[in-house]
């Protein structure tokens, strides 16, 4: 019996690379991940890398792109996958358990953990009780760090350059952690200048912005003058679910909508980027648009995927 059991391989002493958030990617690391992300799109990259790893995906948020592209990265990376997708439910999170016991134990039968949590700070808690990587999958109104990764990507494929931009980042910036993640990341790049467009009660919060030294920065609550003149059109959602009432949250809804006729303000040579899902900011007649990159983007997630978690369990 003993010998047709395969034995999980042995942990290393060396530290688990975890990615908790944008301040866990320095500027090299990023430039790698690129780079592997290309690789791994163009399918000239080592067949099976993870074979015989297994990642766990513990979901206490919903989410439709950010698991099935990990889940999809981890089996062709050649890996398997265990999954919660309701882990808020489904998961003795129910009866009480806390999110660092249950991680202990996860730890125990995956060699990575992938978490989407809706606590601000969950993931960090995570990566300190765990044995293995654990990567972030969003932290409430925190931090998307492979969202932001994959919109450089997407931005890099586009447009051939992540310096010298100007990006516009329109609308919930107050509880968009999409938005907060890329700001931080494209400030490492030379020369980008950044726009950020919203309503007064939904800037960008000071956390984030006191830390893009390197950028230029302007705030606006006026999308239509400020689109004129973008490289990068970044919208996004009014966060529903962040919102105290549904009341405060109907004052913000429909603030800022991409139509056909707003796209004709928006530069020729410039994208419009969203990390979906929408609900009602960009009408779908823009899809036809070839400046919508939106589903382009969200496909650049699987690439992203794969290179973070070679990166992560890999080498
Ligand atoms: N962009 C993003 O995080 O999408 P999901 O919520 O569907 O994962």
């Amino acid at each position: 019996m003993r010998d047709t059991l395969t034995a999980p391989p042995a942990r290393t002493q060396v530290p688990p690379r975890h990615l908790t958030g944008p301040n866990d990617l320095s500027l090299p690391l990023i430039e790698q991940l690129l780079d592997d992300a290309a690789v791994f799109e163009r399918g000239d990259a080592e067949a099976a890398p993870l074979r015989g790893r297994l990642l766990a995906t513990l979901f206490y948020e919903p989410s439709t792109r950010t698991r099935f592209s990990f889940e999809a990265a981890m089996h062709r990376l050649g890996g398997q996958v265990l999954s919660a997708e309701n882990a808020a439910q489904a998961s003795s999170a129910a009866k009480g358990e806390s999110l660092e016991d249950a991680i202990r134990i996860v730890s125990g039968y995956a060699d990575a953990i992938v978490l989407r949590h809706p606590e601000v700070g969950a993931v960090e808690r995570a990566a300190r009780a765990a044995e293995v990587p654990v990567i972030s999958g969003g932290d409430g109104a925190g931090h998307h760090p492979t969202q932001a990764l994959l919109d450089l990507y997407t931005i890099k494929k586009e447009l051939g350059r992540l310096h010298h931009l100007r990006i516009g980042l329109a609308g919930d910036l107050r509880h968009g952690r999409t938005a907060r993640s890329l700001a931080l990341l494209l400030s490492r790049f030379p020369g980008n200048e950044l726009i950020m467009i919203s309503p007064p009660e939904l800037r960008m919060g000071t956390d984030v912005l006191d830390q893009l030294n390197e950028a230029r920065v302007d705030e606006t609550d006026d999308l239509h003058g400020a689109i004129t003149g973008l490289d990068v059109l970044y919208q996004t959602r009014i966060q529903a679910e962040r919102f105290a009432s549904l009341d405060e949250y109907e004052r913000y809804r429909g603030v800022y909508v991409m139509t056909v006729d707003v796209m004709h303000r928006l530069p020729e040579h410039a994208i419009l980027m969203h990390p979906l899902p929408r609900a009602g900011e960009i009408d779908p007649l823009v899809d036809a648009d070839p400046r919508a990159a939106y589903f382009r983007q969200a496909r650049n997630g699987l690439w992203i995927r794969m290179a973070v978690l070679d990166w992560a369990m890999g080498r």
